[in-house]
Order: C-alpha cells, then sequence, then structure tokens
C-alpha cells in the first residue's frame, strides 16, 4: 500500500490553521472556538501519528484509524479553502468598494449568516470526528513523538559529485570490458553485418547508465566512431518518438530540429528520410538507455530503419530484463554486477561524511557498514541512504535505519525500494510532501526549478522561516536539498533556473509513496478514484468527461508531455464549475482557441500556465478579476 504519512498531512494541515489569517477569519466569522478545538485535538492527535506510522502492520486495525485521520485532514482543508475563498471575495468585494447590487447581495447580512452557518456546521462535524477518532486511538497505546520540525536542515556544501567519471568508485574492469567490445571490427553474431548489439543488464540503480556514460564519454570512442547518439527510451517504445530522439541527439546539428519546426506535423516519411540522412553511411554508436520494451516486432522495425550505417556501428542497450537484453543483443548480454563492498563503503563515506570526518565517528562508522552491506551492491541505494544520513550524527537515527523493519519486507528479487523507502523516511516532513508531486510526471522528465516550485507553493507547501524570505527562494532551497540527499540527478545549475531529472528508481519511490491522490491517467486509465486531488494527465485519450471525479476536492489538473494538451474548452467549463478548490491548472499544449470568462470563477487558482497552448485569455480582464497576489503565477505562451 502507498504510503505518503498522514503525519505530513497533518502537519500541512496544523501549518495552515496557525496562520493568521485563518485565526482572524475565523474569529470574524464565529467559528473560532470550534475551529481551535479541531486545532488543539489534531495536535494530540499528530503528536502519536509517528509512533502509529511505525506500528502501522503490526497492530489490527491501526492502518484503517490512520485512514480515517487522512479523510479528516482532507475534509478539513476542503472547509478551510471554502473559507478561505469566502474571505478572498469578501476582501475583494471591501476592496474594490463596489456598488454592484448584486455583490452587495451576496455579501448582505442574511448571505453571510447562512454561510457562517454552514460553516460552523461543518466545522463541528469535523470536529467531532476527530475527537471520536482520537478516543478510538486510546486503544492502540501509541507513544508521543516529537519531531524537531523543519529544523533537520543539513545541506551539504553545494558541490555534488556529478556522472564524471572521477566520481564513479569501481568500474574501471568494467568499462575495459565494454570498450574491448566496442573496438572489435567484425562482430556480427547473428549476421547482420552493420549493427552489432551490446546488451548491458542489471537492476535499477546498479549503475548501468553510468556505466555507458563512462563508455559514450571515453576519448577512444570518439576515435572509433564518426557519430556518438544517446537516446533515453522512457516507458514507451514509441519508434517515432525514438527517431526524433535519435535525429535531435549527439553531433551532425546539421539535420537535428530547429525549435520553429513543427515536428508533431511532420510524417513518418519525412522523418524517417531524415533520420536516414544523419546516419546513412556513417559509423555510428548509439546508445538505447533503459529499454523496457519486449515486443519484437517494435525492435525489428527500429532495427530496420537504423542499420543504414556503416559497418562496425554499434548500438549499446541498457535493460533491467534478461529477456530483452537476448532478444535486442547480437551478443552475449553483459551482466553488470554489484559494487563490491569495499567500493559501495567508499560511496556511502563520500556521501554521508564530509570528506575525512568519518574518522572521528567510529561508532556510526561500524553501523554505516553493516546499513551498506544490506544495500547489497547497489549504488543508488548506497548513495541515498549515505546522503540522507549525512551530517546526522545521533548514534540513534542510525540504529534506526539499521535496524528498521523495512528491510524484512517481502520484496521482490533485487528490489532497493526498502533502501530507497528508508532514505525518504529520513526526509523532513515537509520535503516528503513535497516529493510525492514528483509522480505526477513521466519518467525521464527534464524538471526545471519554476515548474515544481510554482506547483508546490500553489498547494501551500512552502513555508517562509523567518516570513520575508521569498517562498521561490525557499522552494529553491527545497530543491537543493533534495539533490543533496541523492534524490535528483542529471542536476544543471545555471544560478537562478536549474534544470534535473529523478532517478527512475526514485520516481518509482514517488509513484509508491504517492496515494490514490495522485492521478497519472493515460490513454489505458478507465477511471479514476473520487480521492483524487492531484491530476496528471498525459494520454490524448483520457480526457473523457466520465472519467474524471465527480468530487470537488481536485486541486491540480496538469499536461506535463509535450504535444498531450486539452482540446476541448467543454472539458474545461466542466472542470471549471465542478473543481472551485483548483489551486493549479496548467493547459499546455492545448489547442482550443479562447480561455472561458469562467476561468475567473476559480478564485482558489494560484497558478495558471499556459505555455505552449494556443489558448487566447478571451478577455484580459478574466484575468484582472483576481485578486492581485492571488494569482501567484501566470504563464501566457
Ligand atoms: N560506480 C559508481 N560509483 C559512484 N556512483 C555510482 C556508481 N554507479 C552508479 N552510481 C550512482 O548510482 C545512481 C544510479 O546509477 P544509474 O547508472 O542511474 O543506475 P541504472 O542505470 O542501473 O539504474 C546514480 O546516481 C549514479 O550516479
Ligand atoms: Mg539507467
Amino acid at each position: 500500500m502507498p504510503e505518503l504519512f498522514v503525519f505530513d498531512i497533518s502537519d500541512s494541515l496544523l501549518g495552515k490553521l496557525a496562520s493568521y489569517a485563518y485565526e482572524e477569519a475565523s474569529r470574524a466569522y464565529g467559528v473560532y472556538k470550534d475551529l481551535q478545538g479541531f486545532k488543539d485535538t489534531l495536535k494530540i492527535v499528530s503528536g502519536v501519528l509517528l509512533d502509529a506510522e511505525h506500528k502501522k502492520d503490526q497492530k489490527h486495525g491501526l492502518r484503517e484509524w490512520l485512514r480515517q485521520i487522512q479523510n479528516i485532514c482532507f475534509d478539513a482543508e476542503d472547509v478551510l479553502d471554502e473559507f478561505e475563498l469566502q474571505d478572498k471575495r469578501k476582501q475583494v468585494v471591501e476592496a474594490s468598494g463596489s456598488t454592484l447590487v448584486k455583490v452587495r447581495h451576496f455579501f448582505s447580512s442574511s448571505n453571510s449568516l447562512a454561510f457562517r452557518s454552514k460553516m460552523a456546521h461543518q466545522i463541528r462535524d469535523i470536529r467531532s470526528r476527530l475527537d471520536k477518532v482520537a478516543s478510538d486511538g486510546t486503544k492502540f497505546g501509541l507513544a508521543t513523538i516529537n519531531v524537531d520540525l523543519g529544523l533537520d536542515v543539513q545541506r551539504r556544501d553545494m558541490t555534488y559529485p556529478d556522472v564524471d567519471a572521477s566520481s564513479v568508485i569501481g568500474r574501471e574492469g568494467d568499462k575495459e570490458e565494454i570498450m574491448k567490445l566496442l573496438m572489435q571490427p567484425h562482430l556480427h553474431g547473428d549476421g547482420d553485418q552493420s549493427l552489432c548489439v551490446i546488451p548491458i543488464v542489471g537492476i535499477g540503480g546498479l549503475g548501468k547508465t553510468t556505466l555507458a556514460k563512462l563508455v559514450f564519454n571515453d576519448k577512444r570512442v570518439d576515435q572509433l566512431f564518426q557519430l556518438k547518439m544517446w537516446v533515453c527510451i522512457s516507458d514507451d517504445f514509441d519508434i517515432r518518438q525514438i527517431i526524433i530522439n535519435i535525429i535531435n541527439s549527439g553531433s551532425a546539428p546539421s539535420v537535428a530540429f530547429s525549435h520553429q519546426e513543427n515536428i508533431n506535423s511532420l510524417g513518418m516519411v519525412h522523418l524517417v528520410s531524415r533520420l536516414r540522412s544523419k546516419i546513412s553511411g556513417q559509423k555510428f554508436l548509439l546508445v538505447l538507455d533503459d529499454i523496457w520494451n519486449d515486443d519484437r516486432v517494435k525492435w525489428i522495425e527500429l532495427k530496420d530503419l537504423i542499420k543504414v550505417g556503416a559497418p562496425g556501428s554499434k548500438v549499446m542497450v541498457t535493460t533491467r530484463s534478461n529477456s530483452i537484453a537476448s532478444m535486442m543483443g547480437t551478443l552475449p548480454s553483459y551482466i553488470l554486477e554489484g559494487l563490491s563492498l569495499d567500493n559501495c563503503i567508499s560511496l556511502f563515506l563520500k556521501w554521508a561524511f564530509k570528506e575525512g570526518e568519518e574518522e572521528k565517528y567510529p561508532n556510526l562508522l561500524e553501523i554505516g557498514k553493516e546499513i551498506v552491506k544490506k544495500c547489497r551492491g547497489v549504488p543508488l541505494a548506497v548513495k541515498t541512504l549515505g546522503s540522507s544520513l549525512f551530517s546526522k550524527l545521533d548514534l540513534n537515527k542510525w540504529i534506526f535505519v539499521r535496524d528498521s523493519e523495512l528491510w524484512n519486507l517481502a520484496q521482490k528479487k533485487d528490489d532497493i525500494l526498502p533502501a530507497l523507502k528508508l532514505s525518504y523516511d529520513q526526509l523532513p516532513s515537509y520535503l516528503r510532501q513535497c516529493f510525492a508531486y514528483f509522480s505526477l510526471y513521466p519518467k525521464d522528465y527534464i524538471f526545471t526549478n519554476y515548474e515544481i516550485q510554482n506547483l508546490w507553493i500553489a498547494h501551500g507547501l512552502v513555508h517562509s522561516r523567518n516570513g520575508s524570505q521569498e517562498l521561490e527562494d525557499v522552494a529553491r532551497e527545497y530543491i537543493d536539498e533534495l539533490n543533496s540527499r541523492s534524490f535528483l540527478h542529471d542536476f544543471n545549475d545555471f544560478s537562478i533556473i536549474c534544470e534535473f531529472k529523478v532517478h527512475d528508481l526514485i520516481h518509482d519511490l514517488a509513484l509508491y509513496v504517492a496515494k490514490e491522490e495522485f492521478v497519472v491517467s493515460d490513454n489505458h486509465t478507465q477511471n479514476i478514484s473520487e480521492q483524487a486531488r492531484h491530476l496528471s494527465i498525459v494520454g490524448n485519450n483520457s480526457q473523457g468527461h466520465v472519467l474524471f471525479p465527480k468530487s470537488r476536492s481536485v486541486r491540480t489538473i496538469l499536461f506535463p508531455i509535450k504535444g498531450v494538451g486539452l482540446d476541448s474548452g467543454t472539458i474545461l467549463d466542466t472542470w471549471i464549475s465542478r473543481y472551485k478548490y483548483l489551486r493549479y491548472l496548467s493547459l499546455s499544449d492545448s489547442s482550443f482557441e479562447t480561455l472561458p470568462y469562467s476561468i475567473a470563477k476559480l478564485e482558489n487558482l494560484q497558478a495558471l500556465i499556459l505555455f505552449g497552448s494556443t489558448l487566447i485569455p478571451s478577455n484580459i480582464a478574466c484575468c484582472i478579476m483576481w485578486e492581485p497576489g492571488v494569482l501567484t503565477s501566470f504563464y501566457v505562451p
């Protein structure tokens, strides 16, 4: 079962409830006492939640108890959002000094009375539900655990070992073996003279991509091949997309697509001819990184297209699957082994301590070695756990990780999820919640800080520590912290802007921790749970009305894939009227003409992203309807 900590959800709710704005507003609406009562109970419950999380698999009924608390927290959040909405409306009217009768009527004393009693009723309801659940909780005998909220930030200096040769430990032998294969002139195991395919196989996080990069960047490879191309294959083995990526990758920019070209409108014939003109007669090295496709037909189709290179051209493939490797390989698979224990320990030390400091802490070092053994030679596990223990000098924390029950989880063979989950558990609460949002984006997605910062800020997950720090700066610190804990990779820091990816296993972890609230809808999605609060739409066929939840709780809708956008204003209308708490709406790549006026009804909307879409705001006034400072991010093409 997925596990975003209920503790994090209640923690974020408590943060909201503690804000001055809520306190003021709740006084004004006469619901102060009820809200305070709810907050006090939630504080008490929250104190035992961490213990409950740890024991949820040992005590019967505890999981269900946690789920009930989670639902109450979500309902409370809806109520607070409603509250916030009403308060905003009131402020807008007061500020504009509007004389419109209709608007005045809306805030007339009778209406306001009705609102008051509705809110009081709802708040009382969630309060009494929480009281009941809280008293049920006493039977579990849970202990109060105090957490050093938010004070847990221990960032390493901002230099990260890049994937340059010097930061890779213990792979020299493997690299030379692969180099030998690349240098052999005549390798045509299946009689296919022009194309030799070398598969590198191993479990996720073992270092296949790292090894392939080491080889790819070796100077000898430049001398061996006229053309080098690196293509990352995401979940879908989409021939068309692979062709586009091959055309765009590596040297020979003359055939690459310029930014102005509309690649989506190009037919296959054109693409294939472009591909051929790039690779025909060239001795090339093509890396296909992380293949999941086991459909032989698709592979043969691609192979036929690319076997026009000069003799000696080679394809290097990385994959987790033996059967895919033997389907594609013309040579026996290169089976990558785990890193030796000594190398793993060196890697761990590099991430867990400042250089040379480990000698000062022999106790930690001993426990660290035992933790490393449990990572079974997988560098990703070693690195993330090492980073998550960085500068934590409390022996108990290390012992906790070493002795965690998670290691005993029934796991698939060679699964490193326990190691990653333990690293996740070590994140401070505010980062755990933020992290789940990565699950909304596809694997191999290239993030920019702006995108994810806006998303977090829109959902109130970013908190200024001293009140004066800009939220964008705080959010950037969150990103840097996730990076320093090895949750991000391929991190390019251009100062204000940064770009990064999330390793596919870390992405799996994000999917694992994101509960039903986070939903990625693709072409195969049949329906979307009523629990969904954050929706990512990645398939063009997944926009049917019926799919979408009727509940009003949806807070996010986004289209993260280029070429997949909304193509119907009717659906947008439905969303607008249904999801009044929507906070983040990204209509990138949408292809209908105007943004409807009704968009202004989304009074809680914090970010409206229209990058790459043809949508013209039908009337700029509809955007101005938002109170300044409410809509924090508004991006047009
Ligand atoms: N030999 C190594 N030395 C240091 N770090 C490594 C090594 N091999 C892998 N890593 C790190 O481990 C992580 C996972 O490696 P990666 O090559 O992406 O694994 P895979 O492709 O097998 O899933 C990366 O962050 C990488 O930097
Ligand atoms: Mg890889």
